[in-house]
């Protein structure tokens, strides 16, 4: 039990106190940078001379030693340190003995820890925002493919008005930009330095804060030392974005779930993203849309539990942070790989458009647009929707679509009815006809497709 406060102890600590207390299991995860972030500590306290040219050579090669066995599998990460801290600090002290005892100098574990998480923080955000822009692009592509591609529209998850599946993945596109957007507000906002405020109330050393964030890319130190070591609004503002993505990724599964359902029969997940049934052979089953929906629920727990631990904390640091880091890092795992599944189902997926453009002819999608041309033949709105319910109960009586109906059927319940009444009810015209900004019309669709196109342009890499 090797520990870096045993000073002013006299008693061992007892040991189910000492597993309790310990983060080595899980904050192991961010060595890579627990050691980019005490490299850069030790250049700084260089330039401003508190280690001589010669000290830092020795405490860089030890660092960077340590760090290509841990990579390489020579060195490994084990409980008997407390934390990353102590596994680092104690292994170079070994190896390159005194001038490993200076690493330390003007730091805390709560300014590192709060480094630490912070830049790991950073690179699980760029990591999540990589596998965003894959969707997008996916997303982006399957548009373009079915601007013409007839699907009925719900609401209620009864059919409502026709539209096309461009229009339908174009709701998911836009869910998709802002979560895009979001992730870089969240990286804009969280990228200040917090090392050098040392374990509350910075440090008498002529620490140089600037040169420290710039070495490890920051746009800057943060600005009160009380506020750097107990910030961890970032993390909560990631797992809130994160939760978020999950909700649209969530939203679209149970949607692929129902398409793919024997009764809509909208698609066709690959055999690749299913599954089978040990029992029942002929099962084809969507697991991979039912985890990703069904993870949701733990990256919400991640959000819900770290603002909960937060909530009573008195300034600066307590212990009760190390709680941020389970949690938080089961959420960035679970959401890069939801994005990645979810993108590899819908690369594959097999969209059966006759279904959709038949399952859009039934059901009165085109309902709206007979009363719109009662509308546009002097009849008011209120009463041409009476007119057309009128019309839906007698095909529902009949068994038939308002396309199947006679003249002399469209006549009898109204005299304004004339022969251009199938045009207009037709679902190419239903579609077609719908061009205002934002929606299914293929002109406004294309107006859309190019503007995404641009957008991917200046935000994708
Ligand atoms: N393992 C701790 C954490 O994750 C590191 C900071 C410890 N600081 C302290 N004062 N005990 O928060």
């Amino acid at each position: 039990m090797a520990q870096l406060w045993g000073g002013r102890f006299t008693k061992e600590t007892d040991k189910l106190v000492y597993n309790f207390n310990a983060s080595i299991s899980f904050d192991k995860k961010f060595y890579r940078e627990d050691m980019e972030g005490s490299m850069a500590h030790v250049k700084m306290l260089t330039a401003v001379g508190i280690l001589t040219e010669e000290e830092k050579e020795q405490i860089l090669a030890g660092i960077e030693g340590i760090l290509n066995d841990v990579e390489n599998g020579t060195l490994e990460i084990t409980d008997e340190y407390e934390d990353i801290h102590s596994f680092v600090e104690a292994n170079l002290i070994d190896r390159i003995g005194d001038p490993g005892k200076k690493l330390h100098t003007g730091r805390s574990r709560n300014d590192q820890v709060a480094l630490d998480m912070k830049l790991y923080t950073r690179k699980e955000l760029l990591a999540i925002r990589d596998e965003l822009e894959e969707l997008l692009k996916t997303c982006h592509k399957l548009m373009k493919e079915n601007v013409h591609t007839a699907m009925p529209g719900f609401t209620h998850l009864q059919k409502a008005q026709p539209l096309t599946l461009a229009h339908h993945i174009g709701a998911y596109m836009e869910m998709f930009k802002r979560d895009h957007d979001r992730l870089g507000d969240i990286y804009d906002r969280m990228n200040y330095c917090p090392l050098g405020s040392g374990a509350l109330a910075g440090t008498t050393y002529p620490l140089d804060r600037e040169l420290t964030a710039s070495l490890l890319d920051f746009y800057g130190p943060t600005l009160n030392s009380m506020d750097s070591v107990s910030d961890r609004d970032y993390v909560i503002e990631l797992l809130s974005a994160l939760s978020i993505i999950m909700m649209h990724l969530s939203r679209f599964c149970e949607e692929i779930i129902l398409w793919n359902s024997n009764e809509y029969q909208f698609v066709e997940i690959d055999d690749a993203y299913s599954t089978g049934s040990s029992i029942m052979p002929q099962k084809k089953n969507p697991d991979i849309a039912e985890l990703v929906r069904g993870k949701t629920g733990r990256v919400y727990g991640a959000l819900t539990s770290l603002l909960t631990t937060m909530k009573g904390i008195p300034l600066a640091y307590n212990k009760d942070m190390q709680e941020d880091k389970e949690m938080a890092f089961d959420a960035y795992d679970t959401v890069k790989g939801c994005i990645a599944l979810f993108t590899g189902m819908l690369k594959t997926i097999t969209f059966r458009t006759q279904n959709m453009e038949n399952s859009a002819k039934n059901g009165f999608t085109n309902a709206t647009d007979a009363a719109d041309y009662l509308v546009n033949h002097g009849v008011p709105f209120r009463d041409a929707h009476g007119i057309v319910g009128q019309l839906v109960l007698f095909c529902i009586d009949k068994g038939i679509a308002l396309d199947d109906m006679t003249l002399e059927e469209y006549k009898a319940i109204s005299p304004v009815f004339e022969e251009d009444i199938y045009e207009a009810i037709s679902l190419k015209t239903c579609i077609e006809k719908r061009n205002t900004i934002g929606a299914p019309g293929p002109e406004a669709m294309e107006a859309v497709l190019s503007i995404n196109e641009k957008w991917i342009e200046e935000h994708l890499k």
